[in-house]
Protein backbone atom coordinates (compact mmCIF):
# COMPACT_ATOMS: atom_id res chain seq x y z
CA UNK A 1 0.00 0.00 0.00
CA UNK A 2 1.20 3.76 -0.88
CA UNK A 3 0.43 6.93 1.03
CA UNK A 4 1.72 10.37 0.55
CA UNK A 5 2.96 12.78 3.45
CA UNK A 6 3.26 16.30 2.22
CA UNK A 7 5.24 18.58 5.00
CA UNK A 8 3.54 22.47 5.01
CA UNK A 9 4.11 23.08 8.29
CA UNK A 10 6.97 24.97 8.28
CA UNK A 11 6.70 28.99 8.69
CA UNK A 12 8.09 30.01 5.16
CA UNK A 13 10.57 32.78 7.17
CA UNK A 14 12.66 33.60 3.66
CA UNK A 15 9.15 34.47 2.25
CA UNK A 16 9.02 37.43 4.24
CA UNK A 17 5.19 37.10 4.15
CA UNK A 18 2.08 37.08 6.91
CA UNK A 19 0.88 34.07 4.12
CA UNK A 20 2.14 30.82 4.45
CA UNK A 21 4.78 29.70 1.78
CA UNK A 22 2.77 26.90 0.33
CA UNK A 23 -0.26 29.32 -0.21
CA UNK A 24 1.79 31.50 -2.77
CA UNK A 25 0.74 31.21 -6.24
CA UNK A 26 2.41 29.67 -8.98
CA UNK A 27 0.70 29.72 -12.01
CA UNK A 28 -3.06 29.97 -10.76
CA UNK A 29 -2.05 27.24 -8.10
CA UNK A 30 -1.04 27.43 -4.80
CA UNK A 31 2.55 25.96 -4.11
CA UNK A 32 1.03 22.68 -2.05
CA UNK A 33 -1.14 21.95 -4.80
CA UNK A 34 1.32 20.75 -6.96
CA UNK A 35 3.04 17.94 -4.93
CA UNK A 36 -0.34 16.97 -3.67
CA UNK A 37 -1.21 16.52 -7.60
CA UNK A 38 1.62 14.75 -8.45
CA UNK A 39 1.40 12.34 -5.70
CA UNK A 40 -2.32 11.47 -6.60
CA UNK A 41 -1.30 10.51 -9.69
CA UNK A 42 1.23 8.03 -7.91
CA UNK A 43 -1.30 5.96 -6.71
CA UNK A 44 -1.69 6.77 -3.28
CA UNK A 45 -4.42 5.21 -1.03
CA UNK A 46 -4.40 8.33 1.48
CA UNK A 47 -2.69 12.12 1.51
CA UNK A 48 -1.42 13.54 4.48
CA UNK A 49 -0.71 17.27 4.67
CA UNK A 50 0.88 18.50 7.97
CA UNK A 51 0.23 21.58 8.75
CA UNK A 52 1.21 24.31 11.77
CA UNK A 53 2.29 27.62 11.02
CA UNK A 54 -1.34 29.42 9.42
CA UNK A 55 -2.83 26.38 9.34
CA UNK A 56 -6.18 27.79 9.06
CA UNK A 57 -5.51 29.25 6.01
CA UNK A 58 -4.35 26.44 4.49
CA UNK A 59 -7.29 24.49 5.50
CA UNK A 60 -10.16 26.80 4.47
CA UNK A 61 -8.20 27.31 0.81
CA UNK A 62 -8.09 23.53 0.26
CA UNK A 63 -11.16 22.17 2.60
CA UNK A 64 -10.52 18.87 1.76
CA UNK A 65 -9.76 19.15 -2.35
CA UNK A 66 -5.88 18.51 -3.78
CA UNK A 67 -6.47 21.54 -5.97
CA UNK A 68 -7.17 24.02 -3.14
CA UNK A 69 -9.81 25.29 -5.51
CA UNK A 70 -12.92 23.59 -3.32
CA UNK A 71 -13.62 21.78 -6.62
CA UNK A 72 -11.93 18.31 -7.20
CA UNK A 73 -12.66 15.83 -4.61
CA UNK A 74 -10.65 13.14 -2.53
CA UNK A 75 -10.29 13.75 0.92
CA UNK A 76 -7.02 14.87 2.61
CA UNK A 77 -6.22 13.83 6.22
CA UNK A 78 -4.97 17.23 8.05
CA UNK A 79 -1.90 16.29 10.76
CA UNK A 80 -0.62 18.80 12.92
CA UNK A 81 2.59 19.97 14.21
CA UNK A 82 2.79 22.31 16.88
CA UNK A 83 5.29 23.35 17.52
CA UNK A 84 7.23 23.26 14.26
CA UNK A 85 10.65 20.89 15.56
CA UNK A 86 12.35 20.14 12.00
CA UNK A 87 10.83 18.15 8.96
CA UNK A 88 12.21 15.02 10.62
CA UNK A 89 9.40 15.73 13.48
CA UNK A 90 6.72 17.19 10.50
CA UNK A 91 7.19 13.59 8.71
CA UNK A 92 6.59 11.48 12.13
CA UNK A 93 3.10 13.66 12.81
CA UNK A 94 2.14 13.22 9.40
CA UNK A 95 3.15 9.21 9.42
CA UNK A 96 1.27 8.95 13.26
CA UNK A 97 -1.70 10.42 11.71
CA UNK A 98 -1.15 8.70 8.35
CA UNK A 99 -0.85 5.11 11.00
CA UNK A 100 -4.07 6.36 13.21
CA UNK A 101 -6.02 6.86 10.30
CA UNK A 102 -5.72 3.58 8.28
CA UNK A 103 -5.66 2.18 11.92
CA UNK A 104 -2.84 -0.09 11.47
CA UNK A 105 -0.64 0.86 14.33
CA UNK A 106 -1.23 -2.61 15.84
CA UNK A 107 -0.36 -4.49 12.99
CA UNK A 108 3.76 -4.86 12.24
CA UNK A 109 3.18 -6.88 8.60
CA UNK A 110 0.72 -3.69 7.46
CA UNK A 111 3.62 -1.46 8.42
CA UNK A 112 5.56 -3.49 6.99
CA UNK A 113 3.30 -3.26 3.32
CA UNK A 114 2.82 0.54 3.62
CA UNK A 115 5.01 2.57 1.52
CA UNK A 116 5.18 6.39 2.73
CA UNK A 117 5.74 8.96 0.00
CA UNK A 118 7.21 12.00 2.04
CA UNK A 119 7.62 15.23 0.11
CA UNK A 120 8.52 19.06 1.30
CA UNK A 121 5.49 21.22 0.42
CA UNK A 122 8.10 23.50 -1.61
CA UNK A 123 8.81 21.21 -4.36
CA UNK A 124 6.38 22.47 -7.25
CA UNK A 125 8.03 21.21 -10.04
CA UNK A 126 8.73 16.91 -9.62
CA UNK A 127 7.04 15.11 -12.47
CA UNK A 128 4.91 12.39 -11.67
CA UNK A 129 7.34 10.20 -13.90
CA UNK A 130 10.04 10.42 -11.41
CA UNK A 131 8.12 10.21 -8.30
CA UNK A 132 6.85 6.70 -9.92
CA UNK A 133 10.00 5.78 -10.76
CA UNK A 134 11.01 6.61 -7.19
CA UNK A 135 8.34 4.80 -6.11
CA UNK A 136 8.76 1.42 -7.64
CA UNK A 137 12.46 1.35 -7.45
CA UNK A 138 12.06 1.58 -3.48
CA UNK A 139 9.20 -1.45 -3.36
CA UNK A 140 11.42 -3.19 -6.17
CA UNK A 141 14.60 -2.84 -4.01
CA UNK A 142 12.92 -3.93 -0.94
CA UNK A 143 14.96 -0.85 0.98
CA UNK A 144 14.08 0.65 4.36
CA UNK A 145 14.19 4.26 2.91
CA UNK A 146 14.60 5.97 -0.59
CA UNK A 147 15.88 9.33 -1.51
CA UNK A 148 15.70 11.27 -4.25
CA UNK A 149 19.14 13.11 -4.93
CA UNK A 150 20.62 15.58 -8.00
CA UNK A 151 23.28 15.74 -9.69
CA UNK A 152 23.12 19.99 -9.90
CA UNK A 153 24.74 22.63 -11.59
CA UNK A 154 24.55 25.11 -8.15
CA UNK A 155 23.90 23.00 -5.18
CA UNK A 156 23.40 26.13 -2.79
CA UNK A 157 20.69 25.63 -0.41
CA UNK A 158 20.41 21.97 -0.81
CA UNK A 159 21.60 19.42 2.02
CA UNK A 160 24.55 17.43 0.43
CA UNK A 161 24.65 13.64 -0.14
CA UNK A 162 27.70 12.17 1.24
CA UNK A 163 28.92 8.58 0.26
CA UNK A 164 31.40 6.47 1.14
CA UNK A 165 35.01 5.33 -1.30
CA UNK A 166 33.12 2.80 -2.83
CA UNK A 167 29.75 5.31 -3.53
CA UNK A 168 27.91 3.55 -0.77
CA UNK A 169 25.15 6.33 0.91
CA UNK A 170 26.74 7.83 4.22
CA UNK A 171 25.13 10.65 5.28
CA UNK A 172 23.29 14.21 4.61
CA UNK A 173 24.82 17.23 5.79
CA UNK A 174 22.53 20.34 5.68
CA UNK A 175 24.11 23.60 4.04
CA UNK A 176 24.46 25.62 7.41
CA UNK A 177 26.24 22.12 9.07
CA UNK A 178 28.33 21.52 5.84
CA UNK A 179 32.55 22.94 5.91
CA UNK A 180 33.69 24.37 2.94
CA UNK A 181 34.83 20.66 1.24
CA UNK A 182 31.32 19.23 1.77
CA UNK A 183 29.60 22.02 0.28
CA UNK A 184 31.54 21.38 -3.13
CA UNK A 185 29.46 18.26 -3.47
CA UNK A 186 26.71 18.62 -6.17
CA UNK A 187 24.86 15.29 -5.48
CA UNK A 188 21.95 17.31 -3.53
CA UNK A 189 19.26 15.75 -1.34
CA UNK A 190 15.61 16.46 -3.04
CA UNK A 191 13.35 16.66 -0.21
CA UNK A 192 11.51 13.79 -2.02
CA UNK A 193 11.34 10.34 0.07
CA UNK A 194 10.02 7.16 0.73
CA UNK A 195 9.94 5.09 3.32
CA UNK A 196 8.74 2.04 5.10
CA UNK A 197 6.44 3.26 7.56
CA UNK A 198 7.72 0.52 9.86
CA UNK A 199 11.44 1.53 9.25
CA UNK A 200 10.32 5.38 9.70
CA UNK A 201 8.38 4.54 13.36
CA UNK A 202 12.03 2.41 14.65
CA UNK A 203 14.13 4.92 13.62
CA UNK A 204 12.95 8.84 13.88
CA UNK A 205 12.92 8.41 17.56
CA UNK A 206 16.69 7.22 17.03
CA UNK A 207 17.36 10.88 15.82
CA UNK A 208 18.72 14.01 17.29
CA UNK A 209 18.45 17.54 17.00
CA UNK A 210 21.81 18.20 17.40
CA UNK A 211 22.91 20.61 15.07
CA UNK A 212 23.12 24.14 14.12
CA UNK A 213 19.39 24.88 13.31
CA UNK A 214 18.22 22.64 16.41
CA UNK A 215 15.89 20.55 14.31
CA UNK A 216 15.19 17.04 13.91
CA UNK A 217 16.30 16.42 10.20
CA UNK A 218 14.42 14.43 7.95
CA UNK A 219 16.92 13.29 5.72
CA UNK A 220 18.71 11.90 9.50
CA UNK A 221 15.96 8.71 9.84
CA UNK A 222 17.42 7.95 6.55
CA UNK A 223 20.74 8.07 7.90
CA UNK A 224 20.24 6.26 11.06
CA UNK A 225 18.31 3.21 9.60
CA UNK A 226 21.87 3.29 7.48
CA UNK A 227 23.97 3.10 9.71
CA UNK A 228 21.82 0.29 11.80
CA UNK A 229 22.56 -1.66 8.80
CA UNK A 230 19.67 -1.55 6.72
CA UNK A 231 18.68 -0.99 3.57
CA UNK A 232 19.04 2.91 1.99
CA UNK A 233 18.74 3.54 -1.84
CA UNK A 234 18.81 7.06 -3.23
CA UNK A 235 17.40 7.30 -6.74
CA UNK A 236 18.61 9.81 -9.09
CA UNK A 237 16.58 12.92 -10.98
CA UNK A 238 18.28 13.85 -14.33
CA UNK A 239 16.52 16.94 -15.30
CA UNK A 240 17.64 19.43 -12.77
CA UNK A 241 14.98 21.76 -13.02
CA UNK A 242 12.41 19.42 -11.36
CA UNK A 243 14.00 20.23 -8.08
CA UNK A 244 13.47 23.51 -7.51
CA UNK A 245 12.51 24.27 -4.32
CA UNK A 246 10.57 27.52 -3.52
CA UNK A 247 11.95 28.84 0.03
CA UNK A 248 12.29 32.61 -1.47
CA UNK A 249 10.21 35.15 -3.81
CA UNK A 250 12.63 35.01 -6.24
CA UNK A 251 12.95 30.85 -6.33
CA UNK A 252 9.04 31.23 -6.53
CA UNK A 253 9.83 33.34 -9.43
CA UNK A 254 12.17 30.96 -10.81
CA UNK A 255 10.14 28.39 -10.48
CA UNK A 256 7.30 30.07 -12.13
CA UNK A 257 9.53 30.58 -15.50
CA UNK A 258 10.45 26.82 -15.56
CA UNK A 259 6.98 25.97 -15.36
CA UNK A 260 5.65 28.51 -17.74
CA UNK A 261 8.42 26.97 -20.61
CA UNK A 262 6.96 23.41 -19.58
CA UNK A 263 3.01 24.39 -20.25
CA UNK A 264 4.13 26.29 -23.40
CA UNK A 265 6.37 23.55 -24.50
CA UNK A 266 3.74 21.19 -23.86
CA UNK A 267 1.14 23.60 -25.99
CA UNK A 268 3.03 24.44 -28.82
CA UNK A 269 4.12 20.14 -29.12
CA UNK A 270 0.84 19.58 -29.06
CA UNK A 271 0.10 22.10 -32.60
CA UNK A 272 -0.70 25.35 -31.06
CA UNK A 273 1.41 28.27 -31.82
CA UNK A 274 3.13 30.71 -29.76
CA UNK A 275 4.68 33.86 -30.98
CA UNK A 276 6.65 34.64 -28.13
CA UNK A 277 7.17 32.25 -25.24
CA UNK A 278 8.83 34.92 -23.04
CA UNK A 279 5.97 37.06 -23.16
CA UNK A 280 2.90 34.65 -23.30
CA UNK A 281 1.53 33.27 -19.70
CA UNK A 282 -0.61 30.75 -19.45
CA UNK A 283 -1.30 29.06 -16.68
CA UNK A 284 -1.36 25.24 -15.89
CA UNK A 285 -4.88 23.70 -16.29
CA UNK A 286 -5.71 25.58 -19.87
CA UNK A 287 -6.66 23.94 -22.87
CA UNK A 288 -5.99 24.88 -26.31
CA UNK A 289 -6.65 23.50 -29.53
CA UNK A 290 -4.97 22.48 -32.89
CA UNK A 291 -3.84 25.37 -35.05
CA UNK A 292 -4.73 27.68 -32.52
CA UNK A 293 -2.36 30.99 -32.29
CA UNK A 294 -1.27 32.83 -29.00
CA UNK A 295 0.57 36.43 -29.80
CA UNK A 296 2.61 37.69 -27.15
CA UNK A 297 1.52 39.86 -24.27
CA UNK A 298 -1.01 37.27 -23.54
CA UNK A 299 -2.35 35.88 -20.20
CA UNK A 300 -4.63 32.82 -19.91
CA UNK A 301 -5.89 31.54 -16.85
CA UNK A 302 -6.40 28.12 -15.41
CA UNK A 303 -9.52 26.81 -16.47
CA UNK A 304 -9.78 28.39 -19.90
CA UNK A 305 -10.48 26.37 -22.61
CA UNK A 306 -10.20 27.59 -26.29
CA UNK A 307 -10.83 25.55 -29.38
CA UNK A 308 -9.19 25.05 -33.01
CA UNK A 309 -7.93 27.76 -35.11
CA UNK A 310 -8.85 30.19 -32.55
CA UNK A 311 -6.10 33.53 -32.13
CA UNK A 312 -5.74 35.48 -29.14
CA UNK A 313 -3.97 38.44 -28.30
CA UNK A 314 -1.30 40.41 -28.85
CA UNK A 315 -2.22 42.08 -25.01
CA UNK A 316 -5.44 39.88 -24.42
CA UNK A 317 -6.40 38.75 -21.04
CA UNK A 318 -8.53 35.26 -20.75
CA UNK A 319 -9.76 34.80 -17.44
CA UNK A 320 -10.87 31.95 -15.43
CA UNK A 321 -14.45 30.16 -17.36
CA UNK A 322 -13.82 31.43 -20.77
CA UNK A 323 -14.52 29.04 -23.15
CA UNK A 324 -13.13 30.07 -27.05
CA UNK A 325 -15.07 28.17 -29.92
CA UNK A 326 -13.43 27.45 -32.93
CA UNK A 327 -11.98 30.06 -35.26
CA UNK A 328 -12.59 32.74 -32.64
CA UNK A 329 -10.62 35.79 -32.84
CA UNK A 330 -9.41 37.97 -29.33
CA UNK A 331 -7.57 41.12 -30.46
CA UNK A 332 -5.70 43.69 -28.29
CA UNK A 333 -6.72 44.75 -24.85
CA UNK A 334 -9.45 42.70 -24.48
CA UNK A 335 -10.30 40.96 -21.04
CA UNK A 336 -12.24 37.90 -21.60
CA UNK A 337 -14.42 37.03 -17.89
CA UNK A 338 -16.43 33.73 -17.43
CA UNK A 339 -18.02 33.80 -21.18
CA UNK A 340 -18.60 31.52 -23.91
CA UNK A 341 -17.09 32.93 -27.05
CA UNK A 342 -19.04 31.05 -30.25
CA UNK A 343 -17.42 29.78 -33.36
CA UNK A 344 -16.05 32.51 -35.64
CA UNK A 345 -16.88 35.27 -33.44
CA UNK A 346 -14.79 38.53 -33.02
CA UNK A 347 -13.80 40.80 -30.22
CA UNK A 348 -11.26 42.39 -31.68
CA UNK A 349 -10.19 45.34 -29.86
CA UNK A 350 -10.52 47.01 -26.25
CA UNK A 351 -13.51 45.46 -24.73
CA UNK A 352 -14.42 43.91 -21.58
CA UNK A 353 -16.67 40.57 -22.05
CA UNK A 354 -17.92 39.87 -18.71
CA UNK A 355 -20.33 36.85 -17.94
CA UNK A 356 -21.46 36.59 -21.64
CA UNK A 357 -22.95 34.35 -24.03
CA UNK A 358 -21.94 35.02 -27.88
CA UNK A 359 -23.15 32.74 -30.45
CA UNK A 360 -21.68 32.23 -33.60
CA UNK A 361 -20.35 34.67 -36.36
CA UNK A 362 -21.35 37.84 -34.15
CA UNK A 363 -19.01 41.07 -34.13
CA UNK A 364 -18.38 42.69 -31.08
CA UNK A 365 -17.10 46.35 -32.25
CA UNK A 366 -14.30 48.18 -30.32
CA UNK A 367 -14.44 49.14 -26.98
CA UNK A 368 -17.46 47.27 -26.29
CA UNK A 369 -18.23 46.95 -22.46
CA UNK A 370 -20.38 43.83 -21.02
CA UNK A 371 -21.90 46.01 -17.60
CA UNK A 372 -22.18 42.44 -15.99
CA UNK A 373 -21.69 44.08 -12.22
CA UNK A 374 -24.54 46.26 -10.64
CA UNK A 375 -22.16 46.84 -7.17
CA UNK A 376 -24.17 44.17 -5.69
CA UNK A 377 -24.53 40.93 -8.41
CA UNK A 378 -23.02 39.69 -11.81
CA UNK A 379 -25.36 39.04 -14.57
CA UNK A 380 -25.22 37.30 -18.12
CA UNK A 381 -25.44 39.20 -21.06
CA UNK A 382 -26.51 36.71 -24.25
CA UNK A 383 -25.45 38.43 -27.91
CA UNK A 384 -27.05 35.68 -30.24
CA UNK A 385 -26.02 34.05 -33.34
CA UNK A 386 -24.54 36.83 -36.30
CA UNK A 387 -25.28 39.60 -33.64
CA UNK A 388 -23.49 43.12 -34.54
CA UNK A 389 -22.49 45.36 -31.86
CA UNK A 390 -21.70 48.96 -32.61
CA UNK A 391 -17.97 50.15 -31.33
CA UNK A 392 -18.52 51.82 -27.81
CA UNK A 393 -21.71 49.82 -26.82
CA UNK A 394 -22.22 48.98 -23.44
CA UNK A 395 -24.50 46.29 -22.51
CA UNK A 396 -25.76 46.49 -19.00
CA UNK A 397 -26.86 43.31 -17.78
CA UNK A 398 -29.23 41.13 -17.33
CA UNK A 399 -30.32 41.68 -21.53
CA UNK A 400 -29.52 39.36 -24.67
CA UNK A 401 -29.44 40.49 -27.84
CA UNK A 402 -31.09 38.92 -30.52
CA UNK A 403 -30.03 36.57 -33.40
CA UNK A 404 -28.83 39.29 -36.21
CA UNK A 405 -29.67 42.42 -34.36
CA UNK A 406 -27.16 45.28 -34.55
CA UNK A 407 -26.39 48.08 -32.02
CA UNK A 408 -25.34 51.39 -33.07
CA UNK A 409 -21.99 53.03 -32.03
CA UNK A 410 -21.99 54.76 -28.66
CA UNK A 411 -25.37 52.91 -27.52
CA UNK A 412 -26.09 52.06 -23.90
CA UNK A 413 -28.63 48.96 -24.34
CA UNK A 414 -30.01 49.21 -20.67
CA UNK A 415 -31.13 46.16 -18.59
CA UNK A 416 -33.78 43.99 -19.64
CA UNK A 417 -34.31 45.87 -22.59
CA UNK A 418 -33.63 42.76 -24.47
CA UNK A 419 -33.40 43.46 -28.34
CA UNK A 420 -35.38 41.24 -30.76
CA UNK A 421 -33.82 39.31 -33.15
CA UNK A 422 -32.84 41.42 -36.30
CA UNK A 423 -33.86 44.79 -34.74
CA UNK A 424 -31.55 47.55 -35.01
CA UNK A 425 -31.00 49.92 -31.98
CA UNK A 426 -28.89 53.09 -31.23
CA UNK A 427 -28.36 56.07 -28.61
CA UNK A 428 -28.48 56.29 -25.18
CA UNK A 429 -30.37 55.04 -23.26
CA UNK A 430 -30.69 52.71 -27.10
CA UNK A 431 -33.96 53.39 -28.92
CA UNK A 432 -35.38 50.66 -32.20
CA UNK A 433 -34.58 52.24 -35.29
CA UNK A 434 -37.31 51.51 -38.23
CA UNK A 435 -35.29 49.80 -40.89
CA UNK A 436 -37.11 52.68 -43.42
CA UNK A 437 -35.05 55.22 -41.30
CA UNK A 438 -31.90 53.32 -41.65
CA UNK A 439 -31.85 53.01 -45.07
CA UNK A 440 -32.28 56.62 -45.92
C1 LIG B 1 15.16 20.55 3.14
C2 LIG B 1 16.14 19.41 3.46
C3 LIG B 1 17.35 19.50 2.56
C4 LIG B 1 16.91 19.49 1.11
C5 LIG B 1 15.90 20.61 0.85
C6 LIG B 1 15.42 20.48 -0.58
C7 LIG B 1 15.84 18.95 5.81
C8 LIG B 1 16.44 19.10 7.18
N1 LIG B 1 16.55 19.49 4.84
O1 LIG B 1 15.81 21.76 3.51
O2 LIG B 1 18.22 18.42 2.79
O3 LIG B 1 18.03 19.65 0.27
O4 LIG B 1 14.81 20.52 1.78
O5 LIG B 1 14.13 20.76 -0.83
O6 LIG B 1 14.82 18.34 5.67
N2 LIG B 1 8.49 21.82 7.44
C9 LIG B 1 7.55 21.38 8.34
N3 LIG B 1 7.85 21.44 9.66
C10 LIG B 1 9.04 21.89 10.14
C11 LIG B 1 10.00 22.34 9.19
C12 LIG B 1 9.70 22.29 7.84
O7 LIG B 1 6.46 20.96 7.97
O8 LIG B 1 9.22 21.88 11.35
C13 LIG B 1 8.15 21.76 5.98
C14 LIG B 1 8.20 23.11 5.31
O9 LIG B 1 6.93 23.72 5.37
C15 LIG B 1 8.62 22.76 3.89
C16 LIG B 1 9.39 21.46 4.04
O10 LIG B 1 9.11 20.96 5.32
O11 LIG B 1 7.52 22.53 3.04
C17 LIG B 1 10.89 21.67 3.88
O12 LIG B 1 11.33 22.62 4.85
P1 LIG B 1 12.38 23.73 4.46
O13 LIG B 1 12.57 24.61 5.64
O14 LIG B 1 12.05 24.35 3.18
O15 LIG B 1 13.69 22.81 4.32
P2 LIG B 1 15.03 23.20 3.59
O16 LIG B 1 15.84 24.05 4.50
O17 LIG B 1 14.77 23.71 2.25
CA1 LIG C 1 12.89 24.17 1.07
Amino acid sequence: MRAVVVLAAGKGTRMRSDRPKVLHELLGLPLLAYPLEAASAVGVTQRVVVVGHGREKIRERFGGSALGDGKSSGGLVWAVQDPQLGTGHAAHCGVEALVESLKIGSSKSKLDDLQVLVLNGDLPLLRVETLTALVERHESSGAAATLLTCEKENPRGYGRIVRAAGGAFETIVEEPDADAATREIREVNVGTYVFRASAFREFFPRTKAENRQGEYYLPDVAVVAARAGLRVETFSVEDETETAQVNSRSELARAGEILRARILDDLMASGVTIDDPRTTYIESGVRIGRDSRILPFTVIQRGVEIGENCEVGPFAHLRAGTKLEAHASIGNFVEIKKSVIGPGSKVRHLSYVGDGIVGRDVNIGAGTIFANYDGVRKSTTQVQDGAFIGSGTVLVAPVTIGKGARTGAGSVVLRNRDVPDGETVAGVPAKRIEKVAQQT
